[in-house]
């Protein structure tokens, strides 16, 4: 179970790493970058691992064993991190999912294995996607579809989930793929659901909100001069983290445009194919 950090050679080379540096990693997962930043930082460099996901803390805390007490390691959202009492060199926040959601079908994530409609990062979350499914009324499942999933068919698709829960529940993950199969014709390389389930992880995990809050954080806790890298891997994130840097002129950006993967990464992990990497010190 690895997860292979994205754009590693461009975060590193971005978040121009000491010795002594103390960075906060906004998003551990399996502490991919984190290792990589550990070993930059040594011997005494620190990191500040977060993550929303206990299970993924738990493996990172395995994979970085070896690193002891240089990094700590927090259960809580990237949005808090402004409520830990440290002051960073640099912070990365590499948004949205891990590979190990969408290989343990059991989270929800997957519209390829069967599993419950789940989706929480914080398995402790109040909200699930089977309860916005069978919950939420026609037009609210057509205005999230179409506004977090740019979903074209939003309101055939939200009909189509209302009709079949009048006749049962929808409570898992392929039951849900298939009624969007079954009106929505397979468009290039993509399956028919994955919009819908953009749109549902956003939602229960709020994570457009959570990525807002969670700039704001980073702005509080990073010394002047620290670096600021965010990775998303859609639209809608890579617009929200564009205008937030330009309208807070704390930050200055440092690219332009926002660095992409190379020929080589995209092939040999084709999960880094949308991710796009953005970069801003504070002033
Ligand atoms: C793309 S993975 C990070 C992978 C990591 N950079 C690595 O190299 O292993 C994103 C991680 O962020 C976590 N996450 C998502 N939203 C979060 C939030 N608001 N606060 C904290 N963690 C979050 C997910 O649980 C997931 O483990």
């Amino acid at each position: 179970m690895q997860h292979v950090p994205v754009l590693a050679a461009e975060v590193i080379a971005g978040l121009d790493l000491k010795p002594g540096a103390i960075i906060i990693d906004g998003t551990l997962g399996l502490g991919g970058h984190t290792a990589l930043i550990l070993e930059r930082t040594a011997p005494d460099g620190k990191v500040i691992g977060i993550d929303r996901d206990a299970r993924n803390l738990e493996l990172a805390r395995e994979q970085l064993a070896k690193y002891g007490g240089r990094v700590r390691y927090v259960h809580s959202s990237f949005s808090a991190m402004n409520t830990l009492g440290v002051e960073a060199d640099g912070v990365l926040l590499d948004l949205g999912f891990s590979s190990v959601h969408v290989d343990a079908p059991e989270r929800g994530f997957s519209f390829q294995n069967d599993g419950p409609l789940d989706m929480r990062y914080d398995t402790q979350g109040e909200l699930t996607a089977e309860d916005i499914v069978n919950g939420w009324s026609k037009d609210d499942l057509a205005t999230i579809l179409r506004r977090f999933g740019e979903e074209p068919a939003a309101h055939r698709i939200a009909k189509a989930i209302f009709d079949a829960r009048r006749e049962q529940r929808i409570t898992t993950t392929l039951q849900l793929a298939e009624i969007i199969s079954a009106i929505v014709p397979r468009r290039g390389k993509a399956h028919p659901a994955t919009k819908t389930f953009q749109a549902l992880r956003l939602v229960v995990n709020d994570e457009l909100g959570e990525v807002e809050k969670g700039l704001q954080a980073a702005q509080e806790v990073l010394k002047p001069g620290g670096i600021l890298a965010v990775i998303t891997f859609h639209s809608l994130e890579d617009r929200l983290v564009k205008h937030w840097l330009k309208e807070h002129l704390e930050f200055e950006s440092l690219s332009k445009k926002p660095i992409a993967p190379g020929r080589a990464e995209v092939l040999s992990n084709p999960r880094s194919r949308s991710a796009k990497l953005r970069l801003a010190k504070k002033r």
